[in-house]
């Protein structure tokens, strides 16, 4: 999935022009639910329904679990004030409506305050499986499951706070990072094996696939400093996926201070995407054919 042009850049950053910015000083816009036409409800239920075949023996049980209790149905765009209805009783949070990607600091605002901004538009039906930017489709069935779980909530409100430090620190690429390995393309590992609780994957038909049954990614145990100096990529499926034991080793990273890990962070050199090490807990060690592909046919 796409999501900026830059690489290894945070992908919930600036990218719409000044013009597109709304009159609210938080980026929210109405979601205008009324306004959604036939065919932008068809485009979600193409979409809900290929990935509602995908997920079941995919995606962890805690996704699957928030999916069934939350009003999210195959026939229409969910309705934003009917989610945080029952999102708020369970974990406080809420889901506002955005234009698109907002700046990191108007971002990490509204994930502090238990706000999850998401995309108001869905994509075109002949971009099914190619995105700019974060679309409700992307936003709404890719993450909201994961806020209905108590862990993933707190953890994601700390991703605001922390974002908002790491800004002032210096160190905004070294925390998306983490974000991106975890609440985007992270993996579970459950006693019946690998799960996907990371929503750019769930949101994905083909990496929904990919990253728990290709033999060509890495699967590698997330270790919080291997995975600030990990890069990424955010215009192919990922080389390497991170895979937690339990959603409460999220909680966890949610208490700590991460500075002195900043700070040995700065002082190691990056790692490259599929990059594997000897001190790496290695669960699947990738062939890497995918991406060795892509690059002998020059893509
Ligand atoms: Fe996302």
């Amino acid at each position: 999935m796409l999501q900026q042009p830059s690489k290894d850049t945070v992908k919930h950053g600036l990218a719409a022009g000044a013009e597109q910015r709304p009159e609210r000083p938080d980026w929210t816009i109405e979601q205008a639910w009324d306004r959604y036409t036939p065919q932008e409800h068809a485009v979600w239920r193409t979409l809900f329904e290929r990935q509602r075949k995908l997920l079941p023996g995919r995606a962890c049980d805690e996704f699957i679990r928030g999916m069934d209790d939350l009003p999210i149905g195959a026939d229409e765009i969910p309705n934003f004030e009917a989610l945080s209805d029952l999102l708020i009783k369970r974990t406080g949070w809420q889901v506002v409506a955005v234009p698109g990607l907002v700046p990191d600091d108007v971002f990490f605002e509204h994930l502090a305050n238990r706000r999850f901004p998401a995309g108001q538009f869905i994509r075109k039906p002949h971009e099914l499986d190619y995105l700019e930017e974060p679309d409700v489709f992307h936003d709404v069935f890719g993450h909201v499951p994961m806020l209905m779980n108590p862990a993933i909530a707190d953890y994601i409100q700390a991703y605001g706070e922390g974002g908002l430090r790491a800004q002032r620190l210096g160190v905004l690429d070294k925390l998306a990072r983490v974000y991106w390995y975890t609440v985007e393309f992270g993996l579970l590992r459950q006693p019946d094996g690998l799960r996907i609780y990371g929503a750019g994957i769930a949101s994905s038909a083909a990496e929904t696939v990919f990253s728990v049954e290709d033999d060509s990614p890495n699967r590698i145990r997330f270790e919080l400093e291997r995975v600030m100096r990990t890069r990424y990529r955010i215009d192919d499926f990922q080389e390497t996926y991170f895979v937690i034991g339990h959603l409460d080793e999220l909680l966890r990273l949610a208490q700590i201070d991460f500075a002195p890990t900043y700070e040995r962070v700065r002082q190691a050199a990056d790692l490259e995407p599929g990059d594997v090490l000897d001190t790496d807990g290695v669960i699947t060690r990738g062939t890497g054919r995918y991406h060795a592909a892509k690059r002998a046919g020059g893509r």
